[in-house]
């Protein structure tokens, strides 16, 4: 997608469509008005009929607009000015962005506001870029009827006076953040038949080589070296043989504190011995959501250059039911010798990221964030569309909680009180891999702890946001690619 910024007058751009954003209530002048009286007072009309009047990501179309140079005209409500949210902004402009990729087109332009100054022209021109350049792009891998039509060419006007030479890097950036929401999306959607340990891995170690990453990739023998017997515990069942990605983005002064990212990358999760029902079993192809979600940030921080030390670790499994499946009751041994009691073959990503935590602190990580698609349990708690956040370090966890808040993606914080730890215990081993009937998220999260070294650590629980059941308005269905813009805007601050 080519992005680029003009200053055209609204009413003689030239495109498929022109998209404005309207807020509730504004006056109908500046070049609103002109495009309203252009329009022979259709703004107007609307506003009065009720059929549009600006609420947050409603819109209007004409698509025979009269009196103006574009084929078609979108409104898209920003609701209240003064409500008006970066989540918000970016709601209101994919909705446009979905609304318009239905079709081939060839040039969009947007409107993105007459009266505002150079700091609100850049804010709103990058989250445009990343808005857009997810909108247009939908779950059509596999389909031979494409339903979305990703756009070639799209306009930002901004008002006369506002210099584009200095906007541009920032709605390149708001383009490399959407590339990587994309990236994770894409892996998401890939079924588990095409999306396996390790054709992950050779799309990360092409990708490290694209962008200039480090990356070091351990295979089943290494593992095994490794002593990573809760992972490979996980990958006894399949006949697909686990990997471990670490990739390494290096461009901090020397010294500077290193930051792991951690994703489960459960390539398909069909519970194991303790075997999910078709219902559960259905979506776990996005059971490797944390490391699509690790892969495209590391991507997006190379992209960008950012002057950090970071490190993301991916690890990659299929849970199977096979001959040679972990069973329950057996103990298994962690790589940082912690003895683990099988209780549920299906809680089996906690078993993976515990060997990974440890490597991660291994490698020198000086705090880490994970991310996981962990447990059912976060999705009673939060419902399906907020992140569970769980740590050891309020501090660290409020960066995390406030890079979230920053870009509008939803985090709520659960509680890590120290009598939880008592229902991870075990009789026959250190602990448990489960915690019993209440409090799931959290019992996950203790098990995780243990295997940080007391390393300042955010665990994000996504099983709700990874995945979308189906299409709304503003969001396809399929993988989302949440936390991927919380993670850049946290890495970012720490630049
Ligand atoms: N991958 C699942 C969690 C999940 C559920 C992700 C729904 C996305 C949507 C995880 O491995 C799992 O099966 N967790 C169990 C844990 C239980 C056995 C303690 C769960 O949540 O039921
Ligand atoms: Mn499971
Ligand atoms: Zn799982």
């Amino acid at each position: 997608m080519n992005l680029q910024i003009a200053t055209t007058p609204w009413t003689t751009a030239a495109g498929d469509w022109l998209i404005v954003p309207v807020a509730e209530g504004c006056e109908l002048t500046g070049p609103l008005g002109q495009l309203n009286d252009a329009l022979g007072g259709w703004i107007a009309r609307i506003r009065e009929s009720q059929d549009f009047v600006g609420k947050l990501a409603e819109t209007a179309v004409s698509v025979t607009p009269a009196g103006i140079a574009a084929k078609r005209l979108l409104l898209v409500g920003l609701g209240t000015p003064q409500k008006l949210t970066e989540a918000g902004l970016y709601k209101a402009l994919a909705t446009a962005a979905r609304a318009v990729s239905g079709k081939k087109t060839e040039r969009v332009v947007v409107a993105l506001g007459a009266e505002i100054d150079a700091a609100e022209a850049l804010r709103r021109s990058r989250t445009a870029a990343t808005a857009f350049a997810v909108g247009c792009v939908g779950q059509d891998l596999y389909r031979n009827e494409k339903k979305r039509f990703p756009f070639e060419m799209v306009e930002i006007l901004l008002p006369a006076g506002l210099d584009a030479q200095t906007l541009q890097p920032a709605v390149d950036a708001g383009l490399v953040l959407g590339d990587s929401i994309n990236l994770a999306r894409e892996l998401v959607n890939q079924p588990a038949q095409v999306m396996y340990p390790e054709s992950f891995a050779n799309r990360a170690v092409a990708l490290a080589r694209e962008f200039q990453l480090g990356c070091e990739v351990l295979d089943q023998p290494a593992l095994e070296k490794e002593k990573m017997g809760s992972l490979l515990a996980v990958a006894a069942g399949s006949d697909r043989p686990p990997r471990l990605v670490v990739l390494e983005h290096k461009a901090a002064a020397p010294g500077a504190p290193v930051l792991a990212l951690v994703g489960k990358g459960v390539t398909f999760d069909s519970g194991g011995l303790s075997l999910k029902p078709t219902d559960g079993m259905l979506t776990m192809k996005c059971d490797m959501a944390g490391a699509a979600t690790v892969l495209a940030t590391m991507v997006a921080i190379a992209r960008l250059k950012l002057p950090v030390h970071v490190i993301g670790l991916m690890g990659l499994v299929e849970n199977m039911t096979g001959g040679s499946a972990m069973k329950l009751g057996d103990v298994l041994t962690a790589r940082s010798g912690v003895t683990i009691e099988v209780q549920n073959t299906d809680a089996e990503g906690r078993l993976v990221l515990a060997d990974v935590l440890d490597y991660a602190v291994s490698k020198g990580a000086d705090r880490i964030v994970d991310l996981a698609t962990l447990t059912g349990a976060c999705v009673v708690a939060l419902g399906e569309e907020v992140v569970g956040a769980m740590s050891n370090n309020q501090e660290w966890c409020d960066q995390v909680l406030n890079a979230a808040k920053a870009v509008g993606e939803d985090i709520w914080q659960l509680p890590m009180f120290p009598h939880y730890d008592e229902l991870i215990k075990s009789d026959v081993a250190d602990i448990r891999n489960v915690g019993g009937r209440w409090g799931g998220a959290i019992t996950a999260a203790k098990f995780l702890e243990r295997f940080v070294k007391e390393r300042p650590w955010v665990h994000l629980d996504i099983a709700g946001p990874a995945f979308a059941a189906s299409d709304k308005p503003h969001r396809e269905g399929g993988g989302t690619g949440c936390m991927v813009r919380t993670l850049v805007e946290l890495v970012s601050r720490s630049a």
